[in-house]
C-alpha cells in the first residue's frame, strides 16, 4: 500500500554533470520524481507556480484521477460513500483509515457529540461583529479564536492530544456556523442538541427558535448529510495546503484550520457555490445564457463561469454528478422542482458541454455547480454556503494535519523562489535621487 522506489530513476543535467534522481511510485496515480536532492546536487531550484506539477506530500487520505472523473476516499469511491454511508461514518474513515466496526462506530459518535458546546465565553467575540460580517469572516476569527481556549493540552506532538482536537474542531465547527448565522439575524444561539445526529443538530441550532419546538426535518438532514460528504477531503488543494502549511510550523490546530477558512473563502475555491448562485440570479431567464457564455469566453473580460472548471477534474468532477442527481430529488421533495435557478443551471451547462471553448480546455461542473441550488432551495442564506463547506472540510484538513505531523519526513514548509528583483545596490541618499 505504501509507496516504493522503483526502478526508474530521471537523469538531469549534461554530459558528466548528470545527477540522477529516484523515481516513486504511489499504489495508483502518476510516479513522482524525487527532487529533494536537487539543489545540493545541481544547484538548482524547480519553478512551479501554482504547483501544478509538484507533489507536496506523501498522503493516504485522498485519491483523484482528474482525467477519470475519480475520487476515492481511503479507497472507496465518493458515489458509493454519498449513497451507503452518512457524514460521521465517513469522518471516522478519512481520519483514521478503515470504515469503522459498530462499536468504533458508536464511540466516535459519542466523542464528537460530547464535544458540540462551545466555552461560554465565546459568545462574547460574537458580539463584537458587526451584524452584516460576512459568516466566514466570523468563522476564521472564532475558529482561530479557539486556540486561546484549548491550549493546555494541547502537545500537536501527543496523538491523544490530537485525538482530542479532532474531536473538538469536528464537534464543534457546526455550532460555531451556525452561531454566525443567528448573530447575522439577530436570534438568540442555541445550545446544540446532543440527541439529534450531526445535520440534524445543525439544521436546528440554524433555525430553531427558543419559542417553538423543532420539527425535525428528514428530507433535509439526509440531502445537508450528502453535501457534507461530498465536502469531506479533496487531497491537496489551497485550502488544505494551507492547514498543512500552517500545522508544519508546529502551530495550534485552530489555528491551522482557521487558515484553512481563509483560504476557502475564495471564489476561485470554496467561495464559488456563492457566486454560482449569484451568477444564476444574475442570469435570471434561459435566453441570457448565450450572453454569459460569450462573457466567459472573452479574455478581455473577466467573468469565468462559476462553478466550472478544476485545477485537477479534466473530467466531470464526480461530487457534481451526485448532486446533480439529488437537485431534481432534493427539489421534488421541497415542493420546488419548478425552481428557476435548476433549469438555468441545467441549460447553461447543456450548451457550455457542447461549445468548443468549453471542450478544447476539458472544463466541466464542479462541485460548486449544483451545491449552491439545493442548500438555497433548503432554506440556506447564500452567504452561509462556504461556511458550511468550510464546516464539512474540517474533517479533511484535521486529517491531512493529523497525517503530516506523524509524517517522519515531515518539514516546515518552505519554498524557494525565482528572484527577479534588483541585483544588490547602493543606498542613495534622499536629496541624491533623480
Ligand atoms: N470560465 C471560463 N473560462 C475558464 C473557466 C471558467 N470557469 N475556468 C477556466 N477557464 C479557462 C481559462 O481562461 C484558461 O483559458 P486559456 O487557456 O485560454 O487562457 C483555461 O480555461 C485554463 O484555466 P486556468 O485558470 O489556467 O485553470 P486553473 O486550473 O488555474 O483554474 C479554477 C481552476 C480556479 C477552478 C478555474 O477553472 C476557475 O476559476 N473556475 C471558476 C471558479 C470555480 O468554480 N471554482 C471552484 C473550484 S472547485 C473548489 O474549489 C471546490
Amino acid at each position: 500500500m505504501t509507496e516504493s522506489t522503483t526502478e526508474k530513476s530521471v537523469k538531469i543535467g549534461r554530459g558528466n554533470q548528470q545527477s540522477e534522481f529516484p523515481v516513486l511510485e504511489g499504489t495508483i496515480g502518476p510516479d513522482v520524481i524525487d527532487i529533494r536532492k536537487l539543489y545540493s546536487a545541481t544547484g538548482h531550484f524547480t519553478y512551479d507556480p501554482g504547483f501544478t506539477s509538484t507533489a507536496s506530500c506523501r498522503s493516504k487520505i485522498t485519491y483523484i484521477d482528474g482525467e477519470a472523473g475519480l475520487l476515492l476516499h481511503r479507497g472507496y469511491r465518493i458515489e458509493e460513500l454519498a449513497e451507503r454511508s452518512n457524514f460521521l461514518e465517513t469522518c471516522y474513515l478519512i481520519l483514521f483509515g478503515e470504515l469503522p466496526k459498530a462499536d468504533e462506530y458508536k464511540k466516535f459518535v459519542d466523542g464528537v457529540t460530547n464535544h458540540t458546546m462551545i466555552h461560554d465565553q465565546i459568545n462574547y467575540l460574537f458580539r463584537g461583529f458587526r451584524r452584516d460580517a460576512h459568516p466566514m469572516a466570523v468563522m476564521v476569527a472564532v475558529v482561530g479564536a479557539l486556540s486561546a481556549f484549548y491550549y493546555e493540552d494541547l502537545d500537536t506532538q501527543d496523538p491523544k492530544h490530537r485525538l482530542i482536537a479532532s474531536y473538538r474542531l469536528i464537534a464543534k465547527i457546526p455550532t460555531i456556523a451556525a452561531m454566525a448565522y443567528k448573530y447575522s439575524v439577530g436570534q438568540p444561539f442555541l445550545y446544540p442538541r446532543n440527541d439529534l445526529n450531526y445535520a440534524e443538530n445543525f439544521l436546528y441550532m440554524m433555525f430553531g427558535v427558543p419559542c417553538e419546538p423543532w420539527k425535525e426535518k428528514p428530507v433535509l438532514s439526509k440531502a445537508l448529510d450528502t453535501i457534507f460528504i461530498l465536502h469531506a477531503d479533496h487531497e491537496q488543494n489551497a485550502s488544505t495546503s494551507t492547514v498543512r502549511l500552517v500545522g508544519s510550523t508546529g502551530a495550534s490546530p485552530y489555528a491551522a484550520i482557521s487558515a484553512g477558512i481563509a483560504s476557502l473563502w475564495g471564489p476561485a475555491h470554496g467561495g464559488a457555490n456563492e457566486a454560482v448562485v449569484n451568477m444564476l440570479e444574475e442570469i435570471g431567464t434561459v435566453d441570457r445564457i448565450p450572453e454569459f457564455l460569450a462573457r466567459a469566453k472573452d479574455k478581455d473580460d473577466p467573468f469565468r463561469l462559476m462553478g466550472f472548471g478544476h485545477r485537477v477534474y479534466k473530467n466531470y468532477d464526480p461530487r457534481a454528478g451526485v448532486l446533480k442527481a439529488s437537485a431534481d430529488e432534493v427539489l421534488d421533495e421541497l415542493g420546488k422542482g419548478g425552481e428557476p435557478k435548476l433549469a438555468i443551471a441545467r441549460e447553461l451547462e447543456r450548451i457550455a458541454l457542447e461549445d468548443a471553448y468549453f471542450q478544447e480546455r476539458k472544463l466541466f461542473p464542479n462541485v460548486d455547480f449544483y451545491s449552491g441550488i439545493i442548500l438555497e432551495a433548503m432554506g440556506i442564506p447564500t452567504k452561509m454556503f462556504t461556511a458550511i463547506f468550510a464546516l464539512a472540510r474540517t474533517v479533511g484538513w484535521i486529517a491531512q494535519w493529523n497525517e503530516m505531523i506523524e509524517d517522519p519526513e515531515q518539514k516546515i514548509g518552505r519554498p524557494r523562489q525565482l528572484y527577479t528583483g534588483p541585483a544588490e545596490r547602493s543606498y542613495v541618499p534622499l536629496d541624491r535621487r533623480g
